[in-house]
């Protein structure tokens, strides 16, 4: 039905390779697919985080349930849906490339822009692609039926682009494309300000959501027969329950591990400033939260991650750090890295080469810095010629490329329980993830393990991935 490209973080998630089947599992009471089509067939294309991929899951809910049918095509849909990403520029431009191949095919078909780029850049999208009749960012997709019936209405410039809302994205139906790991939006936007970043424009204020919404969700999930489930927020630790009980995050991670059936809860991304002893002694103490934390640094050089506006400096991330290490289980850590901030110099980009040692991450998504708008870092002086970040940005992925090597080959005579997601015939492998969500191919004698939890014992590794064979 849809489209993912992975830009950053995303990857992390583990996408099934080969998804048994897309399920149209709904969070809500009703089962969406017995409600009859109207005919009108749509696709959604999904750019960007794992927060655009669920919300598109969102989206999809809602229309199946207006009686639109989903479609696997672009071609064959009446109305197309482009859930946009605008963290930087080359995500942006992308989307403006695909509408433009849209032009002579908008008479025939609606075409709408979603998400980041549709907030950032708001009504002007119809000035520079006319033929899109609707336009809205994610704080406004509660009102998408509304806009939607607007648009089938004949509305040529519909547009949902209100951010001071304070309602979190409360579907009654969600088409969930992944039928192993669920997703669960728990807190929505962001009130840091960090000078690179254009998601506090692009998705409004921080909004925690009721925790009795989130575990009702969990638990509707749990008796759909998902196993798995993946908290999300753009700042998921900065979680603070609005309703009475007023739960903190670690409070949520207890409740939302105890729902029965849940095996394994995970949550992206952690922001280090609220990053307390507490998550960490809550996944030593609790078997169903995964030993994996994301928790972007940005930079290992203290200057830059003022100029960054970051608000921890580099010891302060590296005390969180010893925590972790400190901790029972053998955790799994990535991050997020971006190289050539205005003013970074080489010393600076050495201090994040030698945090990636002192760290010792399983992976790190990387970047080279991109000015965006509306941003206090497009302003800043010393900007980094686009060569130099090049530059850095191979050393840094190779240097981070032999810590994962050596990190992983110190696996091999391990035994791990693995959550199947995937099949490759031609290997005649199959393939899923740790509790540290490490990627592993293995092979078994079993037939059919899709979905299934096994004991896998690794005899090979690389940079990327571990492998191994079933213990039967
Ligand atoms: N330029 C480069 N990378 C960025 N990120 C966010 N904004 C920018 C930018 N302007 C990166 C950060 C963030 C990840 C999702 O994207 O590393 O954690
Ligand atoms: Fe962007 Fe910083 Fe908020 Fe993350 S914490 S979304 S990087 S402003």
């Amino acid at each position: 039905m849809s489209k993912t490209f992975d830009i950053g973080i995303e990857t992390l998630a583990g996408k099934p390779q080969a998804a048994p089947q897309a399920s149209s599992e709904e969070a809500g009471a009703r089962d969406v697919s017995t409600i009859p089509p109207n005919g009108k067939s749509f696709y959604i294309e999904t750019f960007g985080c794992q927060m655009n991929a669920h919300d598109s899951e969102k989206v999809a809910g809602v229309l199946l349930e207006r009686g639109y049918r989903a479609v696997d095509s672009l071609m064959h849909a009446d109305l197309v849906l482009y859930n946009t990403c605008s963290i930087r520029e080359k995500a942006a431009q992308k989307v403006f490339s695909r509408l433009g191949e849209m032009r002579y095919a908008a008479p025939r078909k609606v075409i709408g822009v979603l998400g980041c780029l549709a907030q950032q850049e708001g009504e002007e999208i119809f000035e520079r692609a006319p033929w899109v009749s609707l336009v809205c960012g994610s704080a406004s997709y509660r009102r998408l039926p509304e806009l939607m019936a607007q648009v089938e209405e004949g509305g040529r410039r519909v547009s949902g682009l209100d951010l001071d809302t304070e309602e979190t994205f409360e579907t009654e139906f969600t088409r969930r494309d992944n039928p192993i790991r669920a997703y669960i939006t728990i807190i929505e936007g962001c009130d840091y300000a960090c000078s690179y970043c254009v998601v506090p424009h692009t998705r409004g204020p921080e909004r925690s959501r009721a925790s009795d919404a989130v575990l009702g969700e969990a638990r509707r999930l749990a008796d759909h027969g998902y196993s798995e489930i993946q908290l999300l927020g753009q700042t998921v630790n900065s979680y603070r329950d609005p309703s009475p009980r007023g739960l903190d995050f670690v409070g949520l991670l207890r409740e939302v591990a105890a729902v029965e059936g849940i095996r394994r809860v995970r949550f992206t991304t952690s922001h280090p400033n609220d990053f307390h002893r507490a998550i960490v002694e809550a996944i030593d103490e609790i078997p169903a939260l995964c030993d994996h934390v994301h928790l972007p640094v940005q930079s290992g050089s203290t200057p830059i991650l003022r100029a960054m506006r970051r608000t921890y400096t580099r010891d302060e991330y590296l005390e969180k750090i010893s925590w972790i290490h400190a901790a029972r289980r053998a955790f799994s850590i990535t991050s997020d890295v971006i190289v050539g901030f205005p003013g970074e110099t080489e010393q600076d980009f050495e201090e994040t080469l030698t945090l990636l040692d002192a760290v010792g991450y399983d992976g790190v998504f990387s970047f080279k810095y991109s000015p965006r708008p509306n941003t206090a870092a497009t302003a800043m002086p010393d900007a980094v010629l686009e060569e130099e970040k090049s530059r850095r940005l191979a050393i840094l992925m190779e240097r981070q490329r032999q810590i994962q090597i050596a990190r992983n080959e110190k696996l091999v005579g391990a035994t791990f329980e693995v959550l199947v997601d995937g099949r490759h015939e031609s290997r005649d492998q199959w393939s899923g993830r740790t509790s540290g969500n490490r990627l592993v191919n293995f092979t078994s004698p079993r037939q059919s393990l899709l979905g299934e939890y096994v004991q896998v014992r690794i005899t090979r590794a690389s940079a990327n991935s571990i492998a191994g064979e079933q213990v039967i």
